[in-house]
């Protein structure tokens, strides 16, 4: 039986859905004159007198339940107030679906119809053309500059690592690590004038491995399960791909040294797996993490406590993607198993895994800086810093606005320390988050640095850290062709050397399906509205409620990203044809483009 389309899918969605696209709204600065009805936010210790407080938490308690995972991962909200939370977190994100899926539906005829001009895509350079004039609606700027004439380049394929897909590489520590596959010495003298051993032991060698992804349940295309070693080059400083070995089949091991069509291959088949990681990964490591501590927020602090007013506004329609993933992604027929090399089920079972098991569910151990430490790409205390590295760059001016932003937050409610440890409704919140609730790694939080860490944490997973590997970025660089197909269309090869690459890459019907499941997360139309990153804390109704300092560091943090955004949005190719270091302009975070919430 025949999945239907996934774009007509989409569109029964759509019609099943009654609300009107409500316009969204011109750029404005943050409003911070208008007054609410409501009270300031206060803490419980400076609003003793207020008994409805304690009633709005039990009833809180008694309405929000923890719920069986949906599509894996931790608890999801259940109960009366709960499952209300969800449908109108479903209700909102079927206004900002709408229009996409219109737009898909359009950019998927068009490209049907257009058939004709792609040549039956028989070469490399005819997947270009699937770009040509298409998948305008939905790409409207089409993919990132570079990608479609550059992607041969290893430093191409090597900068992804530190830009757009980053949380996987890691540096090898010469005191604790084993290589895992041997390149002989011949060939890295020749690629890097130094030995394997050479730059493992002076801090150059890096390594990926998607070994895991070996015995998942395949559909029927295919994938190898590669491992891959980076260096950092003695002469250039560039950090560039050694090695790729597919540790299926004959578990052969490319170089840049092999036939070009060889090596691309095995560039591409690295993508195959790294594309899976890097959405699944995302899913664990930003929506599971946020949505299981913000459940634990919302039945501990009352409804007058600016923490939770904050969180509030940062969790925007959280609650709605679980059940849309589940729909559309994982369930049997859907589009997992329609595009990827294994079924939507192992992708589900895949993610929970990394949630729980493998460290992408933790809070605290993930935190921006700490997370890169950890994986010696940041402040290494051996081998060369890395000449470039542009998630850092672009994520950590983010990051550093909205700590300053927290910090004034924080520190203008809780004067000191101690106010921090008598906030009973604070507690119960680090209570319930280590209990219940089960999130993994979660804090103590008994100083107003503790605090300011662990809010700056959940506004980054639901913004920088989300919008890196997905969002707007899917359609316009990890998921363009040629170079990133989610699965291959013949097995990995047995031997080098008879490689035709556009074997491997999928027909037409499988590219539309592929373009239209990166389209349902794309975000086109929030750019230049208040659903953008610069207005994470413009919210005229939070803000008229909270304290003067707030109000101001809302003002500052609006700033800061305008002038940010006016740097990205200015980015072009240097005389060397690079931008930051890398042979693409990349311009995922821009906070003029990029969601303030977890908005796909
Ligand atoms: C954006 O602005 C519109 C119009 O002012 C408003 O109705 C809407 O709530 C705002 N959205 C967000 C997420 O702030
Ligand atoms: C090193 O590799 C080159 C090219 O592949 C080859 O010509 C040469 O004989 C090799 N040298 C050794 C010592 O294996
Ligand atoms: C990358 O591609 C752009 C055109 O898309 C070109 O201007 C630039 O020179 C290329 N960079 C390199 C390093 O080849």
């Amino acid at each position: 039986m025949k999945y239907p389309s996934l774009a007509s899918y989409l569109l029964v969605l759509v019609a099943l859905q009654t609300s009107q696209v409500t316009s969204l709204a011109v750029p404005r600065p943050p409003t911070l004159k208008s007054r609410s009805l409501l009270p300031p936010f206060s803490l419980p210790q400076n609003d003793l007198l207020d008994l409805t407080r304690a009633l709005d938490v039990t009833t809180k308690q008694a309405g929000y339940l923890y719920g069986p995972p949906v599509a894996g991962g931790p608890y999801f909200p259940t109960g009366v107030l709960g499952l209300a939370k969800v449908a109108a977190d479903q209700a909102l994100i079927q206004l900002d679906e709408a229009p996409i899926l219109v737009a898909a539906a359009a950019d998927t005829t068009d490209s049907t119809v257009s058939a004709p001009q792609y040549n039956g895509l028989q070469t490399l350079d005819d997947y270009t053309l699937l770009y040509d004039g298409h998948w305008k609606a939905t790409l409207p700027s089409g993919p990132v500059p570079g990608m479609l004439t550059n992607y041969t380049q290893d430093l191409l394929f090597s900068m992804e690592r530190l830009s757009f897909s980053p949380y996987q590489v890691k540096r090898l520590n010469p005191s604790s690590d084993t290589l895992q596959f041997n390149v002989d010495d011949n060939t890295t003298t020749q690629i890097t004038g130094m030995t394997l051993q050479q730059l493992f032991e002076s801090g150059r060698l890096f390594y990926a491995d998607y070994r895991d992804q070996k015995d998942l349940t395949p559909t029927d295309r295919y994938s190898a399960a590669c491992d891959a070693f980076f260096y950092i080059d003695q002469a250039s400083g560039e950090f560039l791909p050694l090695a790729i070995r597919t540790n299926v089949g004959s578990n052969l091991i490319y170089t840049p040294k092999d036939d070009p069509a060889d090596w691309l291959l095995a560039k591409i088949m690295y993508n195959v797996n790294d594309f899976w990681f890097a959405q699944w990964n995302h899913l664990a490591s930003t929506h599971e993490v946020v949505q299981i501590v913000y459940l634990a927020a919302i039945r501990t602090l009352s409804d007058n406590h600016p923490v939770l007013a904050l969180l509030n506004r940062i969790m925007y329609e959280v609650y709605a993607i679980q059940p849309l993933a589940e729909l559309l992604l994982f369930l049997p027929g859907a589009a997992v198993d329609q595009v990827f090399a294994y079924t939507g089920t192992s992708a589900q079972d895949y993610t929970t895994n990394l949630y729980e098991n493998d460290g992408s569910g933790r809070f605290q151990a993930n935190y921006f800086t700490a997370e890169l430490e950890s994986r010696g790409l940041i402040n290494s205390n051996f081998g060369p810093a890395l000449k470039n590295f542009p998630f850092y760059e672009d994520a950590s001016t983010i990051y550093n606005a909205i700590h300053a932003f927290m910090t004034s937050f924080v520190n203008s409610y809780y004067p000191k320390d101690s106010d921090i440890t008598a906030d009973n409704e604070m507690q119960a919140w680090v209570k319930e988050s280590q209990g219940p609730a089960k999130a993994i790694d979660f804090p103590s939080i008994t100083t107003r640095s503790a605090l300011i860490n662990a809010l700056t944490h959940m506004a980054h997973l639901a913004s920088t850290s989300h919008h890196t590997v997905n969002t707007n970025e899917l359609l316009s660089a990890s998921s363009t062709l040629p170079f990133h197909p989610p699965s291959l269309y013949q097995p990995p090869p047995s031997s080098k050397g008879f490689t035709n690459v556009v074997d491997f890459l999928p027909p037409l019907d499988k590219v539309e399906e592929q373009f239209s499941v990166a389209a349902i997360f794309v975000r086109p139309f929030f750019v230049g509205t208040n659903r953008t990153l610069m207005h994470m804390f413009d919210d005229p109704s939070m803000l008229s409620r909270m304290n003067s300092a707030t109000q101001s560091a809302a003002s500052t943090f609006y700033s800061s990203m305008q002038a940010f955004s006016q740097q990205v949005a200015a980015r072009t190719f240097d005389q060397n044809g690079l931008s930051q270091g890398m042979p693409f302009v990349w311009k995922a975070l821009d906070p003029n483009v990029a969601p303030f919430s977890i908005t796909s």
